[in-house]
């Protein structure tokens, strides 16, 4: 059963993709939802409503849960969480990094992930049990254990000034300061594949929502990967602050959050 979701959220991924390319390539209306930094474009609801619509037609009695609308519920078990396009501000800016996500969770845990990065040609993908796969490659994470040859990604968030703001601002800093490198990709989800697949060595941020989660968690899992709260618990998506690792950095950087505090 999970290969016939597997199949459908893959094609569906693909269709979203070419989709959102070719809003890129003819143009779109944005807007701001409440603070002038929050986007939303055109193409995030066409995007959300393909994939919707898709999942509705195969899958009438799953739940969906969407960035950009209200929530289905449905009777079943299954419960696809979706984020049409993760990495808004760069796709209104007409920057390449943006995804598709599309995840499946079964009585509460994720099982399924799927992401798709139209302007690479990649897409991540990965199943409970059976690994994480980068087009049809396995992939899996890095094998770094030392700061100083990290590459690693921090998000910061929109909510300027606020004291989770403050705190990412000095963990840059100090991440800068000790690693090789610390990237700002501006697309969550695209932060934990990149995880998965070695490009980075550990990724965190504050204020994340299950859509930018959910997919990119199975898929670092599923590669050798930790995803957790800041301080290693079971991640709650709740309290919103998640640090994602190859396994051996997660408790250097749980060590580095807390010595921040
Ligand atoms: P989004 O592009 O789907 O909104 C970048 O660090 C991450 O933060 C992205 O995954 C982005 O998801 C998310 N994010 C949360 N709040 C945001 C906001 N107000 N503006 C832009 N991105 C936001
Ligand atoms: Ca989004």
């Amino acid at each position: 059963m999970t290969l016939h979701f597997l199949q459908i959220a893959k094609k569906l991924a693909h269709d979203a993709g070419k989709m959102a390319l070719h809003y890129q390539e003819k143009g779109f209306k944005t807007e701001t939802k409440g603070a002038f930094n929050n986007l939303v474009t055109e193409a995030d609801h066409a995007v959300e409503k393909l994939i919707v619509e898709t999942i509705r037609k195969n899958f009438p009695d799953h739940s969906i849960l969407t960035e950009e609308s209200d929530p289905i519920q449905g009777a079943s078990e299954y419960k696809w969480i979706i984020d049409p396009i993760d990495g808004t501000t760069n796709f209104a800016h007409g920057h390449p990094m943006f995804c598709i996500s599309i995840a499946l969770i079964e009585n509460g845990k994720p099982i399924l992930g799927v992401v798709e990065m139209p302007t690479l040609n990649e897409t991540f993908w990965a199943k409970s049990g059976d690994g994480a796969y980068r087009n049809r490659h396995r992939i899996s994470v890095s094998q770094k254990s030392d700061f100083k040859e990290c590459l690693l990604a921090i998000g910061v968030p929109y909510d300027r000034g606020s004291e989770r703001a403050e705190k990412s601002y000095k963990m840059l800093r100090g991440l800068y300061e000790q690693s090789r490198g610390v990237r700002r990709t501006g697309s969550a989800v695209m932060d934990l594949c990149f995880v998965a697949c070695g490009r980075y060595d550990g990724y965190l941020e504050y204020g994340l929502k299950p859509w930018d989660i959910a997919a990119g968690k199975v898929i670092v899992e599923e590669a050798g990967g930790m995803v957790t709260n800041m301080d290693g618990s079971i991640l709650n998506p709740k309290e919103e602050n998640l640090l994602a690792s190859n396994g051996l950095m997660h408790q250097p950087l749980m060590d580095f959050i807390r010595a921040q505090s």
